[in-house]
């Protein structure tokens, strides 16, 4: 491996799994269970293990979005990966797309989108939010995620780019969808993110006031199978609800 590479390494530790997304660097790594000399992963692969000086063995793994998702520091509600699937699949993102978001939040949504996009631009009114998101775009390694201090509201008018794809989850989306078919390629979708019905309505006006195609909202409902020594079943956690997501295509 190379210095600067990110790599995750993974171990059991009192029957728990535990994991760190860590630099190839000369630092070490302080755990509970021992340090981790990180220079020595400069002679080692992705599957290797690597011990701690007490004798704890990690698995060396390459860190996908799932794990980023899972260790990204939060400000705020994040997207759900069934919610972010979803609107991949929708929009069909591709390697080739621009594409803007609002607001960042903890910049999860972005940095999804970063991983399959070529680029995507990003805006989030709270600056110290948006310092937390930068951080979270350079812990995933993506160099294609510009997340910018601003108010969308204010800013679109003016960004002067096009897009692919716009995705808005801020409580005022309805304020912002009127300036979306200005800076939308010709056949690209704009997606909103909405937990009330209410919020959701307003945006569904502003969206038929727009001359958008296409119109859909829908609700992901996601439910995980139990297995036990009882018997097989829909799991008894309550997945509760998370948003309306609409979209539109210009
Ligand atoms: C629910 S969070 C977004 C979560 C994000 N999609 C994610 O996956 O991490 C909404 C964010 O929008 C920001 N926001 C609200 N209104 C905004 C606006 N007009 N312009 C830019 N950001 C805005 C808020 O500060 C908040 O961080």
């Amino acid at each position: 491996m190379e210095t600067g590479e990110l790599v995750m390494l993974k171990t059991f530790h009192k029957g728990k799994l535990r994991e760190f997304i860590v630099t190839v660097s000369d630092d070490e790594l302080h755990t509970d269970f021992g340090k981790v000399d990180l220079s020595l992963l400069l002679k080692l692969d992705i599957g290797d293990h690597i011990s701690a000086h007490k004798g704890q063995e990690f698995v060396i793994q390459r860190p996908r979005m799932p794990d980023f998702f899972h260790h990204a520091k939060r400000t705020g509600a994040p997207m759900m990966p069934k919610d972010i699937g979803l609107i991949i699949a929708y929009t069909g993102l591709n390697k080739g797309d621009s594409v803007l978001d609002a607001g960042t939040g903890s910049g999860i949504l972005a940095m999804y989108l970063g991983s399959i996009a070529k680029r995507v631009l990003s805006y989030e009114v709270r600056d110290n939010f948006a310092v937390v998101a930068r951080k979270n775009v350079q812990n995933a390694g993506l160099d294609n995620v510009e997340v910018r201090f601003g108010n969308i509201v204010e800013e679109i008018s003016s960004i002067g780019e096009k897009f692919d794809v716009v995705t808005l989850d801020t409580q005022d989306s309805n304020d912002v969808v009127p300036y979306v078919p200005a800076i939308l390629n010709p056949g690209g979708f704009l997606v909103t993110y909405s937990p009330f019905f209410e919020q959701t309505k307003e945006i569904r006006d502003a969206i038929e006031a727009a001359n958008f195609y296409d119109v859909r909202t829908i609700e992901c409902s996601e439910r995980e199978i139990s297995f036990s020594e009882r018997g097989t079943r829909p799991s008894t956690m309550r997945v509760g609800h998370t948003g309306f997501i609409t979209i539109a295509r210009a």
